[in-house]
């Protein structure tokens, strides 16, 4: 294709957006999707001008023939989206008749399986993010079921195509587009006030291959993996391969692989061995903001293929499959670990027990573990301590110093050991399920291995004066950068000096006041947050589990990545098509009217 540089600056009647397209070609935008970005703008009181997404009401926006129209491009596939929950209602916003005894029973059955939630077409798993509206338990049942933040249509796409339509349907109207994976994200980006939500759970193919003869150097096992495939199922399939295979991935089972879990990075029990999950990619597929099916990877579109490994969720593409690396699987070895109230009520022996654990995460990811843990007040509930490639007496070797610690401190505590001839097993057996629907807002922090050598008891005090505050803290020790070999990718390089990555998460009711809320907020970002920060100063933070108002996320997400992903971000989404909160190329994007309107701040 021909090469093809398009500047359009001030050229419009509105100057926005300044459209550079070098290269390829093959991914520039029509001028009409240009003006279209820049024609709904917006003046304040005040004075702030913002060019606004379109939404229903605006004089731009599509009229019923058009999304008919829409609907036959995507096999029939568009819904008008209506909440989980709204059959436990008389009618959607007063419109459309909602009520039917048995759906509601059956949502308000499934309301915490996570499984459940992820299969319906718009749930979120967190009820704070749709601002806690039309839950399966009304006060009142004669009472309306309202929008809140659940989008307006939702497409579940079933072909490469629809997702191609659905991206150009967004574009050329100017629409909010969400796409939507399991709609697990804890800050939620899978989900926005009168959006259309692309729906790819149903990518469900994965092939796998013994030998990967794409471009790079791997020539070991492969698979490639539809956007819609979950954690566990794709552990299972990997395992019934000959020999079975395993691959990098979360600890949770129903978590997307291909969403934004490898787009945002990708922690996991295997990660302290063979690296992060955005490390592990060989190629991939997606459909580029302007509607172009593009394949990525060390040949074919480099600097595309770099950005979407850990360079944000539903930020430069929509991907339908990655091809990532498998292994081999090998006999593993698991530690649990507890410390409650049914050992101690004494805080200060409890917490010395906590920092003694805590405080060996160098040497636990410098021996190839992975830990994931749960942190409250007198409980501490670790649950596994992973050893790949480990037997029992291995693993016990390098937990060691951590039971001479508390038996030395007089701290008391149960433990358990399991060996297992495959990490497969161990990941079935130790890894607990988890439920959906507690209302939280998150924050979160990566302490680096000089961190931990330099100031582990201090991290300890933070994460203390963390849980004082009101947080619940779920932790994984995992060492990215210790055992693999280093990738060139988009994840902050921080993440290779890793040694242990902290989750708080802080209930707050979805029918907070807006001031309770701003307050909770506060809490998160500046006191618990900040003193956090204070202990790990040569930390950072994770996109997919952090805060959304990390004070400087770019540098806290991405560190010395940022500035040539928000050049790739102007390259590849010049008019923001894509958009999720503190990802590359979002700085002037906000939510205005309380969260509502998405709109680009001029
Ligand atoms: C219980 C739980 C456990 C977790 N455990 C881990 C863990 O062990 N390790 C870890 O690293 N993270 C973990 N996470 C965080 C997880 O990585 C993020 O929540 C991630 O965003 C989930 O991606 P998803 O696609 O499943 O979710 P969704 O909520 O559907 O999507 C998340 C983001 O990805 C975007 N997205 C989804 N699909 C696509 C697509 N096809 N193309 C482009 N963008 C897309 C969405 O727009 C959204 O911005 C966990 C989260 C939860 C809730
Ligand atoms: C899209 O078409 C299908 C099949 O004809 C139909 O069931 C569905 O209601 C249509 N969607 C909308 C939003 O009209
Ligand atoms: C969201 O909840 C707040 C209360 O916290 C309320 O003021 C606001 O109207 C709600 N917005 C929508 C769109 O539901
Ligand atoms: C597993 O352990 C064996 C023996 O210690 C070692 O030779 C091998 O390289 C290890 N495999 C991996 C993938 O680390
Ligand atoms: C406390 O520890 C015991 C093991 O000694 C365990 O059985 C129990 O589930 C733990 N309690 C909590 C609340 O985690
Ligand atoms: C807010 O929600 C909680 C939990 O669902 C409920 O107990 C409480 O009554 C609600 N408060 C208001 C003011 O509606
Ligand atoms: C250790 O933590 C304290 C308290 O947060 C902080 O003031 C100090 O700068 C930290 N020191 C180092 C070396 O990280």
């Amino acid at each position: 294709m021909k090469s093809k540089i398009l500047i359009i600056f001030g050229a419009l009647s509105s100057g926005l957006f300044s459209i550079s397209l070098a290269q390829d070609g093959d991914i520039s935008f029509a001028e009409s999707d240009i003006a279209v970005a820049s024609s709904n703008i917006i003046t304040k009181p005040g004075g702030q001008k913002y060019a606004c997404k379109t939404y229903p009401g605006d004089k731009s926006y599509p009229v019923a023939s058009a999304w008919a129209h829409f609907n036959e491009t995507v096999g029939g596939n568009l819904q008008v989206a209506i909440p989980p929950g709204a059959e436990c209602y008389q009618t959607l916003d007063g419109v459309i008749q909602t009520f039917d005894a048995a759906k509601c029973a059956e949502v308000r059955a499934n309301w915490a399986d996570e499984q459940w939630n992820t299969d319906h077409p718009i749930s979120n798993l967190w009820p704070y993010w749709t601002n806690g509206t039309c839950t399966p338990f009304p006060a009142d049942s004669s009472s309306t079921c309202t929008r809140g933040f659940y989008g307006d249509y939702v497409v579940t796409a079933k072909t490469r195509a629809h997702i191609k339509s659905t991206i150009d349907f967004a574009r050329r109207n100017n629409l909010r587009l969400i796409i939507r994976n399991t709609g697990h994200d804890f800050m939620g980006r899978s989900t926005g006030w009168g959006s259309l939500i692309l729906n790819t759970h149903s990518f469900k193919d994965v092939t796998f291959t013994k030998k990967y003869t794409g471009p790079g150097t791997w020539r070991g096992g492969a698979a490639t993996v539809g956007a819609g495939i979950q954690g566990r199922e794709l552990a299972r399939l990997a395992n019934k391969q000959s020999p079975p295979q395993v691959i990098v991935m979360g600890e949770c089972p129903t978590v997307g692989f291909a969403g934004g879990f490898i787009q945002g990075g990708g922690h996991g029990p295997l990660a302290t061995l063979y690296g992060m999950a955005a490390d592990q990619v060989l190629s991939v597929d997606v459909v580029t903001a302007s509607g172009k099916f593009v394949t990525a990877n060390a040949a074919s579109n480099p600097d595309l293929f770099w950005a979407l490994k850990g360079g944000g969720p539903s930020t430069f593409a929509a991907l339908i499959s990655v091809t990532v690396k498998t292994y081999n699987d090998l006999p593993s070895a698991a530690v649990i670990l507890n410390i409650n109230f049914t050992h101690t009520t004494d805080l200060d022996v409890y917490w010395k027990g906590v920092d003694a654990f805590h405080s060996l995460a160098n040497r636990y990811v410098e021996n190839g573990l992975f830990v994931y843990y749960e942190l409250l007040p007198l409980r501490l509930h670790v649950q596994p301590f992973v050893g790949p490639n480990k037997t029992a007496a291995e693993l016990g070797a390098v937990v060691k110093p951590l039971f001479d610690k508390l038996d030395a401190e007089g701290v008391p505590y149960s433990t358990e050991t399991k060996e297992f001839k495959a990490y497969f097993d161990l990941y079935i057996d130790v890894f607990e399920d988890e439920t959906s629907g507690s209302p939280a807002i998150t924050g979160g922090r990566l302490y680096t291995r000089k961190d931990i050598a330099e100031n582990a008891t201090a991290i300890n005090d933070a994460q203390r004066f963390s849980i004082e505050q009101g947080a619940f803290i779920v932790g994984h020790i995992v060492g990215p950068g210790t055992g693999a070999p280093k990738v060139d990718n988009a994840i902050n390089p921080k993440w290779r000096e890793a040694a242990s990555f902290s989750i708080t998460s802080f209930t707050v009711q979805p029918n907070a006041t807006l001031a309770e809320k701003a307050e909770a907020q506060r809490v998160v970002t500046h006191v618990a947050g900040q003193k956090l920060r204070e202990a790990s100063p040569n930390g950072a933070a994770y996109v997919n589990e952090g805060d959304l108002e990390e004070p400087n996320w770019q540098h806290a997400y991405w560190g010395t990545n940022y500035p040539r992903l928000l050049k790739l971000k102007k390259k590849y989404d010049p008019l923001g098509v894509f958009y999720a909160r503190t990802t590359p190329g979002t700085e002037d994007w906000e939510t205005i009217d309380f969260g509502t309107k998405l709109c680009k701040k001029l």
